[in-house]
């Protein structure tokens, strides 16, 4: 079992009240994903729920059980760290089994924990090897594999991919949802990266200031964003942001539309824009515009499209998928 429920926790580090209060619930064998700008506390929060770092107010409870006050040995979860951590003069086999000798388990056992969780990583060939013999990827899953053998109620990751070349990072995000459909255990996982977040979460919740902007699947957080950050947090590229008469014509302050929701041609459209840069991903073209009377516009469109640097571009906004936005920054409901 692995459900964790935060109640109106608190952090403050002397003066600067990092996390104000936050209420939480992740329900057992949930993939929750704590999202945010750098700064905004998601690896204080992480820790906080881990118990490496105390609480100013509030309370934690894993499975119904205030775990407030515990030790972080007590909580029975596995933290995963950004930086592997692992003892460079020993083998891949010692540092996973290293938390089950700690444990004084018996060798039979160890070796069969071990040779289990190298299985469900692809570690199975490296076990004689020391980490600098590895990949960063193979390193990170040999961290992993040290988490998997205490068989915690949780997994907690803090950025555990960050070390990482983009290649890889999009390989393990893969191996790390197959992992979590494979165990089925809870995983609370932290990441400012809104593409991670998006691809891995059951629920997404978005921080800001310490504080809960937003909590949903990714879907709905794309297509509902509660307010502007969430709106602009999640979606790539970013949703674009429009004030004065066109927000105002829709009965708004600021009206939002993404780049994918920009109909776009050659000869005739709502908003004309031109070409400032248009970035060529193959299957995809972003399209970075002057519009007049509107600002700056990215538009996503098909690679095919052919459009380039100083073209003129007629863009109409799928009206079916606009956002409002008040002047308080909330999003209006039809
Ligand atoms: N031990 C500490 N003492 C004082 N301030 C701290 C301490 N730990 C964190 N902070 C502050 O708390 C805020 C949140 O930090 P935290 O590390 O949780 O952010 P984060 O969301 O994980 O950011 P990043 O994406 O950069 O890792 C920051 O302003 C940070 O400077
Ligand atoms: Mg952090």
């Amino acid at each position: 079992m692995g459900s964790i429920t935060l109640q109106k926790v608190s952090k403050v580090f002397g003066e600067a009240k990092v996390i104000p209060s936050i209420d939480l619930e992740i329900n057992n064998g949930e993939f929750v994903v704590f999202v945010g700008p750098s700064g905004c506390g998601k690896s204080t929060l992480l820790r906080l729920i881990a118990g490496l770092e105390d609480v100013s107010s509030g309370h934690i409870l894993i499975d119904g059980k205030d775990v407030t006050d515990a030790a972080p040995a007590e909580r029975g979860l596995a933290m995963v760290f950004q930086s592997y951590a692992l003892y460079p003069h020993m083998s891949v086999r010692n540092n996973i089994a290293f938390p089950l000798k700690m444990a004084k388990l018996d060798k039979a056992v160890i070796d069969k924990k071990v040779a289990d969780a190298a299985r469900v990583l692809n570690l199975t060939d490296y076990l004689e090897r020391r980490p600098s013999q590895l990949s960063g990827g193979q390193r990170q899953r040999v961290a992993i594999g040290r988490a998997i053998v205490r068989e915690p109620s949780a997994f907690l990751f803090d950025e555990p991919l960050s070390n990482l070349d983009a290649a890889l990072r999009g390989t393990m995000r893969l191996e790390i949802s197959d992992l979590h459909h494979q165990l089925k255990t809870t995983m609370v996982y932290v990441t400012h990266d809104q593409v991670e977040a998006m691809t891995m979460a059951d629920k997404i919740v978005v921080l800001n200031r310490g504080n809960i902007e937003q909590v949903g699947s990714p879907l709905e957080l794309y297509k509902s964003p509660r307010n502007l950050f969430v709106a602009g947090f999640i979606g790539s590229p970013h949703m674009n942001f429009v004030t004065g008469t066109y927000a105002q014509s829709k009965n708004a302050k600021t009206a939002g539309i993404r780049p994918e929701h920009l109909g776009l041609s050659k000869d005739s459209g709502i908003w004309r824009g031109v070409v400032k840069v248009a970035e060529h991903l193959g299957a995809d073209t972003f399209l970075h515009l002057d519009v007049e009377g509107v600002g700056q516009i990215t538009a996503r469109c098909d690679g095919e499209f052919g459009a380039y640097h100083g073209d003129t571009v007629y863009m109409t906004p799928d009206e079916t998928k606009l956002h409002r936005f008040d002047d308080k920054g909330l999003a209006l409901r039809a």
